[in-house]
């Protein structure tokens, strides 16, 4: 495993995925060790916005790291302005990220809502490779399911061709199901062993009860949600990102966990949500 470090990173390409979707390639070190579900703490050049941004590793390539955002506010807007041949600070790789080995020889289903779409990316696409090399760590199936508002606010959605089958909902029907993620899981009568997911926390806590309901009805789905919740420090010093947890940490005698250190990966049984 490799240290989290401080880097300066250069900006390679930016363009428009949507009207208000960003995708950003960096060249970095930092790509030749980010796992899927890890991210990296952004800083932002102006000296008012001292805190880091906290944006997932949406996927990675010869020494170049995908970035997908949406510009919400003054951070965003600021990583918006970078052009080809531009720098920034950036801190990495950051959180647990998702452990494939949970996903060998699973019928997996990787769920993604909104702007929790970008870290599913990197993660199918790793599944996929794990499929295609065979073998014992080879998943038994992949089945993405991806979320959005509506069709004119997809992006990403073509990229996961080819890894398996793709089904989408959107909130209007305009892309796939009409509904949530959860109407399409159940209409598809989608079966699975396992569940990564990262998008709204509603969607996250309907996963969970999804698998808490196969488990206490069927088979021992285990379900890993990644909570990209707000974060200030995004280095476990502040406490400002805790979530409240089912069991007692045995180190700290406390019900929390911080997200931005001990996830932003859990195992949805562990949340007290
Ligand atoms: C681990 C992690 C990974 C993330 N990955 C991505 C990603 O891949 N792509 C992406 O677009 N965003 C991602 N985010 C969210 C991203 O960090 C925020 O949108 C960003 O920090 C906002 O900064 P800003 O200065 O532009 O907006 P601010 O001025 O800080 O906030 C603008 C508005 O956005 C809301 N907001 C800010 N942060 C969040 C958040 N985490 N969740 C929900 N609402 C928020 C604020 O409440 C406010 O209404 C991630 C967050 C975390 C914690
Ligand atoms: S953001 Fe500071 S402890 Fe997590």
């Amino acid at each position: 495993m490799y240290e989290k470090r401080e880097v300066t990173a250069r900006v390679e390409k930016q363009e428009s995925l949507t009207e208000d979707v960003r995708e950003l390639i960096l060249e970095t070190e930092l790509a030749d060790d980010a796992m899927p579900g890890q991210f990296v703490n952004l800083f932002c050049g102006d000296g008012a916005r001292l805190l880091p941004r906290p944006i997932s590793v949406c996927d990675t390539f010869m020494g170049r790291m995908k970035l997908v955002y949406r510009v919400v506010g003054a951070g965003t807007a600021e990583l918006a302005a970078l052009r080809p041949g531009d720098t920034v600070r950036m801190v990495g790789n950051l959180g647990n990220g998702y452990d494939p080995r949970t996903a060998f020889g699973k019928n997996v289903l990787v769920v993604g809502g909104g702007l929790g779409i970008p870290p599913m990316y990197y993660l199918s696409r790793l599944l996929h490779a794990l499929g295609m090399r065979g073998g014992a760590e080879a998943p038994a199936s992949l089945t993405m399911v991806l979320g959005y508002r509506d069709q004119a606010s997809t992006f990403l959605h073509r990229a996961f061709t080819g890894f398996g089958k793709v089904v989408f909902a959107s909130d209007d029907g305009t892309i796939g199901y009409r509904g949530t993620v959860l109407d399409a899981i159940r209409a598809e009568e989608i079966s699975c062993d396992v569940i990564y997911a990262c998008g709204p926390l509603p969607m996250l806590r309907g996963l969970a009860s999804f698998a808490e309901e196969q488990r206490e009805t069927e088979k021992d789905i285990k379900c890993y949600v990644s909570l990209e919740e707000r974060m200030a420090c995004g280095i476990g010093t502040c406490l400002g990102c805790v979530v409240k947890t089912k069991h007692e940490d045995a180190h700290s005698r406390v019900r929390n966990a911080r997200i931005c250190t001990e996830g932003p990966v859990f195992d949805s049984a562990e949340i007290a949500w």
